[in-house]
Parts: C-alpha cells; sequence; structure tokens
C-alpha cells in the first residue's frame, strides 16, 4: 500500500516538475538586461516549495478541465509574485536576510540595486504572464477567465504588501491576536488564496456553490501556512530551512509561538490544518489532492 506521505511527496513532485518547466519558458520569453536577468533566474529558478502553484493545479484538477493553459499561467504568475515578495521581504530594509532557499539572498548575490529592480520586474512580468498566450495550444484565451484572474492576483499582490508593511510595524511590538492574524491574513494568506481562487475561476462561475468553500479553506490554510512559518523558525535548523533558524526572535517579530507560546502555537496550527481539511468535505474525492497538499503543509519541516 502506498504511504500517506509518499503519496504527498508526488503530488508535490508533479506540482514542482510542472512548475519548473512553466517557469523556464516564461522566463526564456523575456528578453532582460544582465545583471537583472541573472538575479531573476536566481530568484525564481532555485529551489522552493512550489506550494502556491500545486494549489493552483490541485484546484484546477478537481473537475474536467477545458482551460487548463490558463490554470498553468497563473500558477507561472503566482510564484512570480511570490518570488519577487521574498526578494523584497530580504532586503536590508525590510527583513535583513543573507539565505534564501539555501542560497544567497538577491541582493546579497547581485546587490540592493538590482535586487528591488528584480522584484520589481517580476511583479510585471506575472502580470503579462497572464494576459498572454502562453501554454495555449489553440489560440483559444479566454477573456473573461484571464480577466478575474489579473483582478484576483492584483488584489492579493496589495493585500501582501500591506500584511508586510503591518509586519514591519509591529516588529518590538505587543499587538493582540486578531493584530496578527490580520497580518499573517495579508502578508502570506492573501497570495495563498489566490493560487486557489485563480485556479477556481477556470471551472466555476462566480455564483458556484464550489466557490465559498473553496475559499474557506483558502482563508484556514493560508493563516495555517504563515502560523507554521512562525514555529519553524524556531523548531527547524537554518540546513533545513534553508534560511536564517531564530531570525524572528531575534529581531522581535510578532509571530504565533511569541504571542502564545509554543505549544499553544503547535496546536493552534494543527486545529488550522484540521479545519482546512473540513472546508474540503464539501467536494469528496475530487478534493484529493489539495488533501494530500494539507496533510505535506502540516508535516513539513521547511
Ligand atoms: C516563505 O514562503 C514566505 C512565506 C510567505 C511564509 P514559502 O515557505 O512558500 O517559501 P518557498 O517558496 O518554499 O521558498
Ligand atoms: C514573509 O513572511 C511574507 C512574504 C514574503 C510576503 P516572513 O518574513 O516570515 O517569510 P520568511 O520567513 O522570511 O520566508
Ligand atoms: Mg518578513
Ligand atoms: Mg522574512
Ligand atoms: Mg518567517
Amino acid at each position: 500500500m502506498t504511504s500517506i506521505s509518499h503519496v504527498n511527496a508526488n503530488v508535490l513532485q508533479a506540482a514542482q516538475e510542472r512548475i519548473q518547466q512553466d517557469l523556464t519558458t516564461a522566463l526564456d520569453a523575456f528578453d532582460l538586461p544582465e545583471p537583472l536577468k541573472s538575479a531573476v533566474y536566481h530568484t525564481v529558478m532555485l529551489g522552493g516549495k512550489r506550494v502556491r502553484p500545486a494549489l493552483c493545479y490541485a484546484v484546477a484538477s478537481m473537475e474536467k478541465n477545458p482551460n487548463y493553459a490558463a490554470a498553468r499561467r497563473a500558477a507561472v504568475a503566482v510564484e512570480l509574485i511570490h518570488c519577487y515578495s521574498l526578494a523584497h521581504d530580504d532586503l536590508p530594509c525590510m527583513d535583513n536576510d543573507l539565505l534564501r532557499r539555501g542560497q544567497p539572498t538577491c541582493h546579497v548575490a547581485f546587490g540592493e540595486d538590482t535586487a528591488l529592480l528584480a522584484g520589481d520586474i517580476l511583479q510585471s512580468m506575472a502580470f503579462e504572464v497572464l494576459g498572454s498566450r502562453l501554454f495555449d495550444q489553440q489560440n483559444s484565451v479566454d477573456a473573461s477567465i484571464v480577466l478575474r484572474q489579473m483582478q484576483i492576483l492584483a488584489t492579493a499582490s496589495s493585500k501582501m504588501v500591506c500584511g508586510q508593511v503591518l509586519d514591519l510595524q509591529a516588529e518590538g511590538k505587543e499587538i493582540d491576536q486578531e493584530q496578527l492574524e490580520n497580518i499573517h491574513r495579508n502578508k502570506t494568506g492573501a497570495l495563498i488564496q489566490a493560487a486557489l481562487m485563480m485556479g477556481a475561476v477556470t471551472l466555476f462561475s462566480g455564483m458556484d456553490q464550489a466557490i465559498p468553500h473553496l475559499r474557506q479553506f483558502g482563508q484556514r490554510i493560508g493563516l495555517a501556512f504563515q502560523v507554521q512559518d512562525d514555529i519553524l523558525d524556531i523548531i527547524s535548523s537554518t540546513e533545513t530551512l534553508g534560511k536564517t533558524a531564530g531570525k524572528d526572535q531575534q529581531v522581535q517579530k510578532s509571530t504565533y509561538p511569541a504571542l502564545m507560546g509554543l505549544d499553544a502555537a503547535q496546536n493552534y496550527a494543527k486545529n488550522l490544518h484540521d479545519q482546512a481539511l473540513a472546508s474540503l468535505d464539501y467536494f469528496g474525492d475530487a478534493a484529493i489532492e489539495l488533501q494530500q497538499i494539507v496533510q505535506f503543509l502540516l508535516s513539513r519541516k521547511s
């Protein structure tokens, strides 16, 4: 019998292979000057769990999908925005980090000016990809799907930036759980939700009953993801994380373990993952890939 961790690994691995190919195709279509080109490839191509693309594919695969090209573009676009957010998050004026995905951060490798501009261009590239005909075999771009995907991604990107501002403001401060939840939902949850919703619009209309169930799932798994990120900063190692462990405490970030203690934060993360799974009940067997991704996320070490 296949063990659950084996199944999980397969879902993620298949998504990682797909997105690695699609990101290469997407980036190769741009004509970028050096050192921007190297900084962009460094930021996008080297590692990363690719959770957001995996979520997008998992939703788009829930039904026989006539518009998988739109889901593939969306997966590329959300990963590009995520990579931009990481390059900027690591800058000295933000979290000031040296290590990302087991590599020197973008500004360490290429300088702050290039890292800033690499993030900037990744953001516009994401929207260019969404509006392109990339991966479309029959030139069958559905403009209404593309428009909705652009709206979803733009809104989520703005929320991410607002969350980042609140995160920086909360350093060294005591904030309550409601305020912390608001930070996490914006800086991290929003892009995760966008990955799901951009997949969903390739299948469902806005009025479809599936949408509120998926949205509730996204809210739960999006918050769970950042709570788990806060926990891993404490319990995991720099080597396993590929980023500097213990960093949040060093700079007095407002995190769930800082707010409620490590044990309570771990229980909370487990509850959120369980609640996320419960939101998938509506979909029955169609949600098997999403369920497997949730199992992976709860047990992840990096
Ligand atoms: C890290 O995201 C930043 C957060 C939003 C918590 P990931 O944990 O998805 O980072 P990669 O893409 O796997 O490197
Ligand atoms: C990052 O949160 C959120 C975004 C990049 C938008 P963190 O600052 O906790 O992410 P890591 O721990 O550096 O990956
Ligand atoms: Mg940060
Ligand atoms: Mg950071
Ligand atoms: Mg973190």
